[in-house]
């Protein structure tokens, strides 16, 4: 029987939902790019998309607003589990706890009040936390306020700028969803047990903490901070290649091209942010970058990848750095409920097998060896 390690090409489920092209750089969300969406739709309407098939017409667009905005608040026995976790948990514990805490209709199948319900909600745990850790007192949802401007509003209290509040919506949007993630395939087995979605979220989650999987893009942070100044690029680059370091932001399993949502980041940044030092200098090191890690690795296609473009939008927004698995955690709650919902309305139990490599008793068991 074929074993192969990590399941790396192995085809997990049929979706609709989307297409990952890593050789062409394509990332399609049901029937649309991903990029155009990131670039003109807001959070709300591809939530729809990616939960209904279509994205609202323009006469639905207020009252879904409202629907999502309504299921901010959450109910006081998750605040009090909140309160109740350890100071210094990191916050994808606390996000797990809370979404474990917030439950769900043990009916089956999940339905999309569920998926409204605990997408509203992660960014309310998320803030609320991050007020109480900061000791100051946690600011409430606003449901007047759309859903990423919220976000940002319940984070600082204060009302976000409008260009902020866009390029923070183009990474939330063009990160919901992204395939068979290791995450995503977690969210599938759970729910084609027949489980409830809060115990598909909670097993989703814990799979997104790993670092090889949702780590935060900090360590493309480090890097943009050690090098200070764009002349610096060459040399400090040059001396981590040499180290044998990995260069945080570029390279990709799947993408063998620029990834098509760092490219969707890099539109945003230069449209919405263009005159800040910080964009200046991501776009000059990016470019230096390309160049020598093809001359170190020549033919291994390491391009840009979405951790790069994420760092500098998360920064450029004022998100803190120990909010970052957590905000990416935020969008991908749609792609999670998206698939929960698909693999509940086409369920078989996803069950595998495994190939046995122990030693063998040494008393005979078949009946022809007895
Ligand atoms: C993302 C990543 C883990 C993909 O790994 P992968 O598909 O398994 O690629 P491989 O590890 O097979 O790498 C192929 C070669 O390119 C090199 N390489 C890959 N990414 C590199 C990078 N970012 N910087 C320098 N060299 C890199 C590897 O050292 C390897 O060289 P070798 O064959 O001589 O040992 C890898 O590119 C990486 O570590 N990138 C940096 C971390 C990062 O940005 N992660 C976020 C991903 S969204």
């Amino acid at each position: 029987m074929a074993n192969t390690r990590g399941l790396e090409g192995v085809v997990a489920a049929e979706t609709e939902l989307s297409l990952v092209d890593g050789e062409r750089g394509h990332l399609v969300f049901r029937g649309h790019w991903a990029r155009e969406l990131a670039r003109s739709r807001s959070f709300e309407d591809v939530a729809h998309l990616l939960w209904t098939g279509r994205l609202p017409a323009p006469e639905e667009a207020a009252a879904w607003q409202a629907q999502m905005a309504a299921a901010r608040t959450l109910p006081e026995h998750v605040y009090r589990v909140m309160d109740a976790l350890p100071a210094g948990l990191d916050m994808m514990s606390v996000v797990r706890t809370a979404v474990s805490a917030l439950g769900a209709a043990q009916d089956w199948p999940p339905s999309l009040a569920d998926a409204i319900r605990f997408t509203a909600a992660v960014p309310t745990i998320i803030a609320y936390r991050h007020a109480r850790n900061e000791g100051r007192s946690p600011v409430a949802p606003r449901p007047d306020l759309p859903h990423v401007a919220n976000y940002l509003y319940m984070l600082t209290g204060r009302h976000p700028a409008p260009d902020h509040v866009r390029a923070l919506e183009a990474y939330l949007v063009i990160t919901m969803e992204h395939g068979m993630n290791a995450s995503t395939f977690t969210a599938r087995v759970v729910t084609s047990t027949q489980s409830d979605m809060a115990s598909a979220l909670s097993a989703a989650i814990g799979a997104m903490k790993g670092p090889l999987h949702g780590g935060a893009p900090a360590g493309v942070m480090d890097m943009l901070e050690q090098i200070g100044t764009p002349e610096r690029a060459e040399s400090w680059i040059r001396s981590a290649l040499a180290r044998g370091e990995r260069l945080m932001g570029f390279g990709h399993r799947v993408y063998k091209t620029t990834d098509p949502r760092a490219l969707a980041l890099r539109d945003v940044v230069t449209e919405l942010a263009g005159e800040d030092p910080w964009f200046s200098l991501a776009t000059q090191v990016e470019d230096v970058a390309i160049r020598l890690l093809e001359e170190h690795k020549p033919g291994r296609r390491l391009y840009t990848n979405v951790e790069y473009w994420a760092a500098a939008v998360l920064r450029a927004v004022g998100i803190p750095k120990p909010l970052y698995t957590a905000t990416f955690t935020a969008s991908r709650t749609v792609g999670w409920t998206a698939h929960i919902l698909e693999q509940a309305a086409h369920n078989r139990l996803i069950r595998p097998q495994s190939v046995y490599v122990g030693p063998m008793p040494a008393a005979p068991t078949t009946p022809e060896e007895a």
